[in-house]
């Protein structure tokens, strides 16, 4: 005698199927908008117990039973084992159920004769199973609309048919490979087994709210989470494998199902067990274990389909065991499970009761036992209350399959169990998750509440949700982005965005990006819709004071600072001090940046210090010019603005604000290529004769920097390019990494591998290229653009060598160290300055020589001019001055060093700045610290002697 396989239940299958055969339910017409059917086949076979095998069948007869009573007449049945046939649905993009595990059938031909045709055919198409040779047809099961949309929008009348394989000998199948991934023969028992009953996991955002739009969808996904939906676990004696079909991981559903599988966990596993837990609120662990791939489970619209046949086998607990569907959110949960307590109370009841079993077979003598369980149950009449529920609605499935609605046309006694276990739940449901947007403020003030009961109640759930590089959003300017696609090809990293998903990114975003790049990186599609800002939380907007290591000298004392105001700001120090009180923590972070110790910042800073100027005396300094050329265009001031990124970081005037200042001093500004406005935003509305020149970061996709070159070219204001060559690879900024990393989301970048694993510097500098030479790329910009060349980031004076070799071409350099923020210990600008008088003073006369880094007062500007530099660039000066005060901190900034420039020119009996020279300083202590080896050029020939100053 096999164990385990319980004759009864063949017996009840046996009842039950001459149930369904002499009492079919209803046909349900299909309501007029909705002309679509499909039908379905449950197949079940008899599996043969191994002691009760059946004879060979005799060659002679080719007869096999045709009916119930003769079918189930031998004697190997009764030992047998039901089972239900299911496929596993090949993975389709186009199919909402890809991978689902289904019954064989499709939709209706109108070569189909009835419903019934229609699961014939599509049986012996998806699994070459031909069930009027093998099958005897026994009845249906209850039919319904299926819907979809909240159960609002009608998709198609389901209709499952019963057969019974007359053979235990079945067939070899033949799977469709483009429908049917494989077939699983499913015991019965373990459909039934209360073990096998667990929860299925969908994500609401790709299929509920993909059917909504704009700011219903958002919601909708924010709030919801995903939906868990009650589930069985298949355990098949049978499975058979289309070879043709993709792998198993192509056929990866949206679905996420927990099995009861174990493998020892190891301390990560059980990590991201944890984690995982808390992000699906499973935190108390109520399902079993954590999703494996490859799981078999019936679920959704085919489980509403087996359960109302399991329902009708003793002991008739299939829909008790149900587990009504829900969310994974622990707030949305809980407040579903209050909202439907009472309704799933009084469900439960009326099933125990039986009051709400609409149609159980009337069991003949077949098993006493078998009788004496049955609920023989004719529905009472409706009461006028559950009429009033039911109103005219036919029997639906809505709601990604669950069984919904009332009764089938007019006969209210017959319907999917299912559909009355459900009744009226997803109208709760969806009542309280998705109020009409009739009155459209109100609406607003719902969403609005609900997300912010959410967000309070859920942040850390919230902050995960659409986090990964496989579901990724963010809300910029008050609108809600998709920008998963765009995140490979982000400039600056798809890290930089993730680090931003699912919050608002607006701060982060608006002042780094120029208008436009929203538009020409994303599709419109990918916009959301609104977002309503107010439910955020409030975002720090100021720093508070940094701490003592990163004070300048002027911050030190912050009791005896009077500073309130751009007036009291007397030097550029103080200007930082006040924008440091005002900008965002982070903008003060990247300006302030710079690399590892910060020692080549502190040197630029100090540097100067070291040099001693040498005033006249009897000379009439009551005129003072401080204008000059830079390549042969005049400007009023020997010092100009230096490229810097993110203007608008500190302040929203930007490069922009910074331009109008300029403006007024007469000052050239080189902008950055990576500056927060564009090119053209900047110049628009300068002052007439003001200039400009753009700094090039060369990208590694050519054409790019090719058609901002002819951007460029459009705009006359631009006098020249500055390419800058000493930031190949970012430099390791500390304070911007600890600050958010706001330098990370920058588009400047760099293709070397050593970065390709993460952290700032692959944020930061993916995109730019990173191989530049004097042989590539000067031929290269020689083809591209016909503007003088300025090359920034020399800092030694064989490169100032070889750049004056390239002159016309390169018309000037600019001796930098980028402000400390590369190599840290790099010489100060100055050094290098004195190292190319020192080794190759002829490079003066090839081209024009400036110098940047560290300037903080008049005497620095005055010194590094008399020490041959043509102008003097300033970094942070004005992105502080900016911070502090907009336009206006500029022009405070930009005045007060043409002062302290003009003072120190009269101190020094100079009137003009052409009549600045190494006489008027005294570098001698800077001297001793620059290099001394091998040098090009003139080769070393003392100091001076080869200057022409
Ligand atoms: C916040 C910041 C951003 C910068 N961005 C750029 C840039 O985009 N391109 C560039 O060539 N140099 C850039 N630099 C370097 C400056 O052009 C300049 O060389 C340096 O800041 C001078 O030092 P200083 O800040 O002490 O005046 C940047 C510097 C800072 C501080």
């Amino acid at each position: 005698m096999a164990t385990g396989i319980s004759p009864s239940l063949v017996a009840q299958t046996h009842t039950l199927l001459q149930a369904l055969t002499t009492s079919p339910y209803p046909n349900l017409p299909s309501p007029p908008s909705v002309p679509r059917r499909a039908s379905v086949a449950l197949i079940i076979r008899i599996q043969p117990s191994y002691s009760h095998w059946p004879p060979p069948r005799d060659s002679t007869s080719t007869s096999t039973p045709q009916d119930l009573e003769t079918f189930f007449a031998q004697p190997w049945t009764h030992h047998g084992s039901p089972e239900i046939l299911f496929i596993k649905r090949a993975a389709r993009k186009s199919d909402r159920w890809t991978s689902h595990i289904a019954l064989p059938g499709g939709r209706l031909d109108p070569t189909d004769a009835d419903d019934a045709a229609a699961a014939v055919r599509e049986t012996w198409e998806e699994v070459g199973l031909d069930l009027n040779t093998h099958g005897i047809a026994c009845g249906n099961l209850p039919q319904r609309l299926v819907t979809t949309h909240w159960g609002k929008k009608p998709l198609m009348v389901l209709c499952p048919y019963v057969y019974l394989l007359t053979t235990h000998e079945t067939p070899p199948l033949r799977l469709q490979p483009t429908e049917v991934a494989a077939t699983h023969w499913v015991p019965l028992r373990s459909l039934l087994a209360p073990a096998q009953r667990t929860v299925a996991f969908e994500d609401v955002s790709s299929r509920l709210a993909n059917q909504e739009t704009g700011v219903r969808k958002w919601m909708l996904s924010l709030i919801l989470g995903k939906m868990m939906f009650a589930a069985i676990g298949l355990l098949p004696t049978e499975p058979l494998h289309s070879a043709e079909t993709p792998a198993p991981e192509a056929a990866a559903a949206a679905v996420q199902v927990q099995d009861n599988r174990h493998s020892p966990p190891t301390f990560y596993s059980r990590t991201m067990g944890l984690a995982s837990r808390v992000y699906r609120s499973d935190v108390l662990d109520q399902f079993p274990a954590a999703p494996k791939e490859g799981p078999l489970h019936l679920w959704g619209l085919t489980l509403g389909v087996v359960a109302d046949f399991l329902d009708l086998i003793p002991p008739h607990n299939a829909l008790t065991l149900w587990t009504y569907p829900t969310f994974t959110p622990l707030d949305v949960r809980f407040w579903v499970w209050l909202l439907t307590y009472r309704f799933k109370e009084r469900k439960r009841a009326e099933l125990q009761a039986g009051s709400a079993v609409l149609y159980k077979p009337t069991f003949g003598g077949a098993s006493e036992s078998l009788a004496n369980s049955a609920v023989l149950v004719d529905r009472p009449m409706t009461t006028s209350t559950t009429a009033e529920v039911e109103g005219e609605r036919t029997d639906e499935t809505g709601f990604h399959g669950l069984g919904t609605g009332s009764a089938v046309g007019d006969m209210k006694s017959r319907k999917a169990a299912v559909a009355t276990m459900l009744e009226g739940w997803v109208d709760r449901v969806a009542a309280c998750c998705l109020p009409e947007i009739a009155d459209r403020g109100r609406y607003y003030d719902i969403v609005r509440r609900a997300v912010g009961v959410t967000l309070v109640g859920r942040a850390g759930v919230l902050a995960l949700q659409h986090r990964s590089a496989d579901s990724c959003w963010v809300v910029l300017y008050g609108q809600v982005y998709d920008v998963t696609s765009f995140l490979p090809s982000h400039p600056g990293g798809g890290n930089a965005i993730l680090q931003l998903a699912g919050s608002d990114a607006t701060e982060e975003y608006d002042p780094i990006h120029p208008p436009g790049t929203l538009r020409d990186s994303l599709p419109v599609s990918a916009n959301l819709g609104p977002f309503d800002m107010t439910t955020l939380p409030a975002k720090e907007a100021t720093f508070p004071a940094p701490t003592s290591t990163s004070q300048s000298p002027a911050q030190t004392q912050p009791d005896e600072d009077p500073l309130t105001s751009l007036s009291d700001c007397l030097n550029l120090d103080d200007l930082e001090t006040l924008a440091t009180r005002r900008i965002p923590r982070k903008a003060w972070a990247y300006y302030y940046s710079a690399g590892d110790d910060l020692h080549s910042k502190h040197l630029n800073n100090t540097v100067y210090s070291r040099i001693l100027l040498r005033p006249r005396i009897f000379v009439d300094c009551t005129r003072c010019d401080t204008s000059t050329t830079f390549l042969g265009h005049r400007v009023q001031l020997p010092f100009f603005v230096s490229p810097a990124a993110m203007a608008r970081l500190g302040n929203p005037a930007g490069e922009r604000g910074i331009a109008q200042a300029c403006g007024k001093f007469g000052a050239l500004q080189i902008i950055s290529n990576n500056a927060s406005q564009t090119p053209e935003q900047i110049v628009e509305d300068s002052a007439p004769g003001q200039i400009f020149g753009w700094q090039l970061y060369v990208q590694n996709e050519r054409s790019k920097s090719e058609v901002m070159l002819q951007r460029i070219h459009a705009l006359p204001q631009i006098k020249f390019i500055c390419l800058t060559l000493d930031a190949p690879v970012p430099g390791k900024r500390e304070h911007d990494e600890r600050n958010k990393n706001v330098g990370a989301s920058l588009p400047v970048t760099s293709s070397s591998p050593s970065f390709a694993s993460g952290g700032v510097g692959n944020a930061l500098f993916a995109g730019t290229a990173a191989d530049l030479t004097w042989s590539s790329t000067l031929p290269w910009l020689a083809k591209h653009t016909h503007l003088p060349i300025v090359l920034k980031g020399l800092q030694t004076h064989e490169d100032a060598y070889i750049a004056s070799q390239y002159a016309p071409q390169v018309k000037g350099i600019i001796l930098s160290n980028h402000g400390g923020r590369e190599m840290d210990t790099a010489p100060p600008a100055i050094h290098t300055l004195l190292e190319i008088r020192k080794f190759c003073p002829e490079v003066f006369g090839r081209v024009e020589v400036y110098v940047d880094g560290g300037i903080k007062r008049g005497t620095d500007v005055v010194k590094a001019l008399c020490l041959g530099a043509r102008g003097v660039g300033l970094g942070r000066a004005p992105l502080f001055a900016l911070g502090a005060g907009g336009v206006e901190g500029v022009e405070r900034m930009l005045g007060i060093l043409r002062a302290e420039v003009e003072t120190a020119m009269r101190l020094l009996g100079v009137v003009g700045v052409e009549g600045l020279g190494g006489r008027h300083v005294n570098a001698r202590a800077v001297e001793r610290d620059v290099y001394e080896g091998e040098g090009v050029g003139r080769g070393k020939e003392g100091w001076w002697v080869g200057s022409k100053l």
